[in-house]
């Protein structure tokens, strides 16, 4: 065994967090760690790394004792890690950032070598394929796929210590099928070369494919490790819930349609043109397209954040709104791609969060308004499942996907007109899936007219009435999804430019 667990705990402020975990690695083993959010993954990778060190712990590498009390004690050992939340210097070059806390190539004398850094960078780059990013190039310039693969491509550089255990908490979360494609051949063949790899992920399929075992954590306990071949899919998500969850989408009735939230016609702003749709009242309106093909853009430019257009815009029976706030108070919200970047303010509370764009329409006075505030946080925490100790609680206490449902709460607290959608399920595990999926599909029944970017075809399928396909910021169609497969959608999604991407 490279790695045994026994008898960890942790708590947070008196809660426990973890509860007499146990845990072995093999050398030579993808072994994925799964578990609803807020069940404890990354608190225990942050133990594994040494951020964040446990209560009590009895841990063994090959056989004899290991002390995990620093970043320095994991470094030491060979583990690597790749953090859920990325934690990325932007005023740094690409190559400094992969070479972050580690120590710096440097010719005779103690100059450091920067030729020699930048060739080791772009090595490292270069075997998830990347040749698109220079690594002299500022990282806070990278997009969040980019940054990703930066910082996976940093734990393959070789360091001081041979790695012998790869930790990857949600890597695929924020990259596209091919990406993800080439970090799994990253990741096989760093388990042929008898490495261990503990990863996490809540895409089922792709932790099917991958894992050769699976650890199970519920509530901070584990309720299961077993061979990956042994164990069903049905058998992973009743461990990791407790119940039978049954991923299906029900097909919804069409909408009846009794106005337009938004219309455009032949419109055209920074990268985005050709645009003509119509949003109905009551419609679910996916947006797809490969990686970065426009779906941001066109959220942002009807939130009045994408500067100047031609062509005729209208949203919620007026003018293309001016600035975001403009947009929140007439009705439009808007569910951020990047939560910790654009969606949350980490310090502040749950009651805070979720309420802070509404503030003019709660404008009752002092505790009236408070209280409001308060009772509709927590009628939302209680719909969406939101894992939590207080709603006074900051934000940032919160898991990564629980994280994600306060954007959701904020965004649908008042059923709004136009709900803008980016990838809202990224990083959100299977039973709160659905719980969002209900969230949307109820807001469509109450008329808010929905759009909704997304990776995850069957999810936009499965979602939406009709789906717009943009190429290279151009919409290039605009499909009904009756009889639509995903297998369908994606040659729609590529269409002819399709052996240009591979
Ligand atoms: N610094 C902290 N202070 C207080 N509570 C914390 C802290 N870090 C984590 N927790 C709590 O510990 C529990 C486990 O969180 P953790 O981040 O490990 O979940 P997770 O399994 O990684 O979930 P996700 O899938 O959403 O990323 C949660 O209830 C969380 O609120
Ligand atoms: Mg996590």
């Amino acid at each position: 065994m490279l790695l045994s667990i026994r008898g960890l705990d942790k708590s947070f402020g008196g809660t426990p967090a973890l509860s007499d975990v146990a845990l072995d690695l093999r050398a030579g083993e993808v072994h994925a760690l799964m578990g609803e959010n807020g069940a404890g993954k990354s608190t225990l990778i942050r133990v594994l790394a040494g951020v964040s060190p446990a209560d009590r712990m009895d841990a063994r590498l090959d056989g004899a004792p290991l002390v995990l009390g620093s970043p320095a004690d994991a470094a030491r050992a060979g583990f690597r890690f790749v953090h859920q939340e990325l934690n990325i210097v932007p005023t740094l070059s690409v190559a400094e950032n992969i070479f972050l806390g580690r120590s710096l190539p440097r010719r005779l004398g103690a100059a450091v070598d920067w030729r020699r850094l930048n060739r080791m960078a772009g090595d490292a780059l270069g075997r998830f394929g990347l040749s698109h990013i220079d690594p002299r190039q500022k990282a806070g310039r990278l997009g969040t796929g980019d940054r990703m693969l930066m910082r996976l491509a940093s734990m393959l550089v070789s360091g001081d210590t041979e790695p012998r255990l790869f930790v990857m908490d949600e890597p695929t979360a924020a990259l596209t099928h091919a990406e993800s494609e080439r970090l799994f051949a990253v990741i096989r063949d760093l388990r042929a070369r008898g490495a261990a790899i503990l990863y996490v992920s809540h895409r089922l399929d792709e932790v099917m494919a991958l894992a050769d075992r699976v650890t199970v954590l519920r509530d901070g306990r584990r309720v299961l490790t077993a061979a990956m071949a042994e164990t069903g899919r049905a058998g992973i998500i009743r461990a990791m819930t407790g119940r039978d969850v049954t991923e299906a989408h029900p097909r919804r009735a069409a909408p009846a349609r009794a106005g337009t939230v938004c219309r455009l016609e032949d419109v055209s702003a920074g990268r985005l043109s050709g645009l003509s749709f119509e949003l109905g009242t009551g419609e679910i309106l996916g947006v797809a397209g490969l990686e970065n093909a426009g779906q941001s853009d066109l959220l942002h430019l009807l939130l009045g954040d994408g500067g100047r257009i031609s062509g005729r815009a209208e949203v919620a029976d007026a003018a293309l709104p001016r600035s975001p706030s403009q947009a929140w108070g007439r009705g439009v919200a808007f569910v951020p791609r990047e939560r910790r970047r654009e969606g949350l303010m980490l310090g502040r509370s749950i009651v805070a969060n979720t309420v802070l764009p509404h503030l003019g329409r709660l404008s009752v006075l002092g505790l009236a308004r408070k209280r409001l505030e308060t009772d509709e946080s927590r009628r939302l925490a209680q719909a969406l499942r939101l894992r939590h100790r207080t709603l006074a609680q900051p934000v940032r206490e919160l898991s990564g996907g629980n994280q994600q449902k306060v954007v959701l709460a904020r965004a649908t607290l008042d059923a709004p007109k136009l709900l803008l959608l980016d990838e809202p399920t990224r990083g959100v595990d299977v039973g709160a899936r659905e719980d969002i999926y209900a969230t949307i599909r109820s807001l469509a029944a109450q008329g808010t007219g929905i759009l909704l970017a997304s990776t995850d075809l069957p999810e936009l399928i499965g979602l939406s009435d009709r789906i717009l396909i943009l190429r290279d910021g151009r919409q290039v169609g605009l499909v009904a999804t009756q009889g639509l497969d995903p297998e369908g959608l994606l040659s729609l999604i590529y269409g002819e430019a399709r052996g240009a991407h591979e």
